[in-house]
């Protein structure tokens, strides 16, 4: 059984029993995380980008789990020089675990260290868990690169930002979903802080009206896929 939990913002963490992944953990600097650390084991961590939104935890998790952490190239060197250990990858790279894979795809916004340095291209991660893809769109905005990821890579789930300012809006996640042509939508990246404030279930009635099931988590819940 996998279980896929939103920790909240845009940090997940999956866990098949044996195996436990985490994403873009922005876990201490969010006071809306929910994400109970001592009961979990982190195997493996993986970064969309270097904003510190998303970066988040990941060098002293990587550190205190040993869990290596995967990310684009230089982003993966920033974190081995902070000591963690890193696996470097860049657009269009698929690692294989014994839990599956991850690709790392496009994603269009920006990415740097927190010190302000280059952190390579910002990404969406495409995994496959136990026979479930997963399609994390990091931070991005609409993109015709999701009509490649879904015509070829015909992901099941699509984790969408939709706060819009840094991101894409509902309207365009509302796309993104048709695009990637997804069973199920879990929205992410809105009503961390104002600035990212949205109506998700405006965005659940649009993205159910086109035939979609769209999940909308809080920070701490789960579904098992
Ligand atoms: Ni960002
Ligand atoms: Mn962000």
């Amino acid at each position: 059984m996998t279980i896929l939990q939103y920790i909240g913002h845009s940090a997940f963490f999956i866990n098949t029993g044996e195996y436990g992944i985490l994403t873009d953990p922005f876990i201490s600097g969010n006071p809306k995380s929910v994400f109970d650390l001592k009961n979990s084991k982190v195997t493996n961590i993986f970064l969309t980008h270097g904003h510190s939104d998303h970066l988040g935890d990941a060098i002293p998790l990587s550190k205190a789990f040993n869990a290596p952490v995967c990310a684009i190239f230089e982003l993966a060197n920033y974190c081995a020089a902070k000591g963690a250990a890193a696996q470097g990858i860049n657009m269009g790279g698929k690692i294989s675990y014994p839990w599956g894979s991850a690709k790392f795809l496009p994603a269009f916004h920006s990415s740097a260290t927190p010190e302000g340095h280059y952190a390579g291209m910002p990404a969406a991660i495409l995994f496959e868990i136990n026979g479930v893809k997963i399609y994390h769109a990091g931070d991005t905005c609409l993109n015709s690169e999701m009509k490649t990821a879904g015509e070829i890579y015909k992901p099941d789930i699509a984790l969408l930002p939709i706060g819009s300012t840094f991101t894409m809006d509902i309207e365009d996640a509302l796309t993104a979903a048709v695009w990637l042509g997804v069973k199920q939508v879990i929205p992410m990246h809105y009503n961390t802080f104002d600035l990212i404030k949205t109506d998700v279930s405006l965005f659940k009635t649009k993205v159910e009206a086109k035939g979609i099931k769209c999940t909308v988590l809080q920070p701490g819940e789960s579904i098992e896929l």
